[in-house]
């Protein structure tokens, strides 16, 4: 959800590598963006409202300069205009902006700056912030206002300031996300809302923590504690990220791409540090009350803990949605353990479940693929997933990864991680069979049949009820068909009255205690005239389609979700959907 990408150094194509860069980021999900460069005496800005355009050369892409920012917007405060998108500036252009996240006190600051006669042309916070620096200048240096903007800022932000007059930029952040790279030759360095946007360049990178700031000139750095309003040291941190991983290569959309990782996802994912794995497991068993918590798919991989922890290790663990955890605040208390599940690790209803636990003196873990992410800096203990970036919109690979570490805990707090681990990686090699092309020629079949119907349904028991769920959000969001997750029994309760001729049904049938009842479920559908595609590891009488999967046993979430995620991506490949960047939707929820 909206993406920052600046350049300073020594090159003169600034322009040109900052549209590269917000290139790379369109994956998070935008409507409009704009790039913004300095020239000896002003600084320039290109504003558009729709897609970057292709690398055509052109007078942007030429412009010559060493210093450029650019911003891609998924709006929030105001509509989708070009006067809305970043960079935003003040009317001489004195200050230019990009910001993401949002500044929650910015109509009653706007208010304080129009009685001093500023004048606002977007209906944005973010020109908010330009006028509020501009404000401060008027006694301070560039550096001082900008820090004193900043501490007047409530709410999350990472912002990118050019001013008119100076070489240099002024970066800060707090709860978004925000990456200096260290490129090269001495003195270029790269900010960006993630490290892929700048990995062709280098793999160098200097993480800020919240309430930090950055001055970079053409032959400087400094870091500074904005609160403590004090210089700081910062490491540069070698990342093992290379082009590839982040890089579509062969495959015609990240989404498949992604989905045919997962053998190997699953794979680095299993193989985790065991200390640390044993470490969450003994948190898990001292905890009094344990909360799995997420948002979406990773909300889902939540539920699905819930019930492993259950069948695996005989333990009670509760599950929240970021969004819905604040209900739970009373319940909280120095023994509460709290274990979020994040793909970005930047979800802003997960970060704000974990400020409101922290209050309470709840410990926190977390289950990131980002590892620089806010919530992997901000948690007490953090297992990566090491699923490598995740571009498609869709969450595939991290999705599995994260299940399978939930497993792996499981059992570890059964005191059978060994054993937990051996099944992974049964499970890991077994999957293989599942992502050749041949399984997706079967699956392409039943694609083709249901590409233009109306409405889906998925139905599950157990720890498959939370992958019925899942099953209906990959479904709904690239495909765009209405489709919705069921539990197998709540069925006759309601919705049994949506099935009618050749409505598609998928049941998910994995080989254990709740195969009969899902399989009776499939029945009492068949019955009333739908169509039941049925995964699962044998062919059941009641199926009119059959895709199979592998009997895992414990890992049958893992094993069910595949066919299901590429069952979405041929559905909207043959809707002429794009499944990377679905309508309406953005890689990384920055907001609430
Ligand atoms: C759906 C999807 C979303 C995310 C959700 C949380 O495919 O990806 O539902 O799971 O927005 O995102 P993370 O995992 O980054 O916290």
């Amino acid at each position: 959800m909206c993406g920052i990408f600046a350049y300073i150094g020594p090159k003169t194509n600034a322009p040109k590598i900052v549209i590269e860069g917000l290139k790379k980021l369109e994956y998070r999900g935008y409507d409009s963006w704009g790039v913004a460069y300095k020239t000896t005496d002003d600084i320039v800005i290109n504003k558009k409202v729709g897609k970057i355009e292709e690398m055509k050369e052109g007078p942007w892409t030429k412009a010559k300069s060493s210093l450029a920012m650019g911003h891609s917007r998924w709006a929030t405060h105001g509509g989708v205009t070009e006067k809305n998108a970043h960079p935003q500036a003040t009317e001489n252009r004195d200050i230019v902006l990009v910001h993401n996240g949002i500044f929650e006190n910015y109509l009653e600051v706007k208010k304080q700056l129009q009685k001093k006669g500023h004048k606002f042309i977007s209906q944005t916070d973010t020109e908010v912030i330009a006028h509020l620096i501009e404000e401060y200048g008027k006694k301070f240096s560039f550096e001082e206002s900008v820090k004193s903007a900043i501490k007047k800022i409530e709410g999350r932000y990472a912002i990118v300031v050019l001013k008119k007059n100076e070489n240099k930029i002024m970066t800060a952040r707090k709860g978004s996300p925000l990456i200096i790279g260290v490129g090269t030759p001495k003195n270029e360095y790269f900010i960006a809302s993630d490290i892929p946007a700048f990995l062709k360049y280098t793999n160098k990178v200097i993480y800020l923590d919240d309430d930090q700031m950055a001055v970079i000139g053409e032959k400087s750095i400094k870091f500074l504690d904005i609160k403590k309003d004090k210089e700081i040291k910062k490491r540069i941190i070698k990342i093992d990220w290379n082009v590839e991983s982040s890089e579509k290569g062969d495959f015609p959309h990240f989404m498949i791409k992604e989905i045919t990782e997962q053998k190997d996802t699953l794979t680095k994912a299993i193989n985790q540090d065991p200390e640390i794995i044993e470490k969450v497991a003994q948190a898990i068993k001292n905890a009094y009350g344990v909360y799995l918590v997420g948002c979406g798919t990773a909300g889902k991989v939540g539920m699905v803990g819930e019930y492993l922890f259950a069948e695996i290790a005989k333990k009670h663990v509760n599950f929240a949605f970021g969004s819905e955890f604040g209900n739970y605040k009373d319940f909280l208390t120095k023994k509460t353990l709290m274990i979020c599940i994040s793909q970005s690790g930047e979800t802003a209803d997960t970060l704000e479940a974990i400020e409101t636990a922290k209050k309470k003196g709840v410990k926190i873990v977390s289950i990131v693929n980002v590892e620089s992410s806010t919530m992997a800096r901000i948690s007490d203990m953090v297992i990566p997933i090491k699923a490598g970036p995740e571009k498609a919109v869709a969450s595939t690979k991290a999705t599995t990864s994260q299940i399978a570490i939930l497993t792996l805990l499981a059992y570890a707090c059964d005191g059978g991680v060994k054993i937990g681990k051996q099944l992974l990686i049964t499970t890991a090699s077994q999957i293989n069979d599942m992502l050749n092309p041949r399984y997706g020629e079967h699956i392409m079949k039943i694609a083709k049949k249901i590409k233009n119907v109306e409405s889906m349904y998925i139905i599950g028991r157990g720890k498959n009820y939370p992958i019925a769920l899942e099953s209906a959000i990959k479904l709904q969001e690239v495909s765009y068909i209405h489709a919705e997750g069921f539990a197998g029994g709540e069925l006759k309760h309601g919705p049994i009255a949506l099935i009618s001729k050749n409505t598609p049904v998928i049941a998910l049938v994995a080989n254990d205690e709740n195969k009969k009842d899902v399989l009776s479920n499939a029945t009492e559908v068949k019955a009333r005239g739908g169509y039941i595609i049925g995964v699962s590891p044998e062919k059941e009488e009641v199926f009119d389609f059959w895709i199979r999967v592998p009997d895992t046993g414990s890992t049958s979430p893992i094993v069910n979700i595949i066919p299901i995620q590429i069952l979405a991506y041929q559905l909207a490949v043959l809707r002429k959907n794009d499944p990377d960047k679905p309508r309406n939707l953005a890689k990384s929820v920055t907001v609430k």
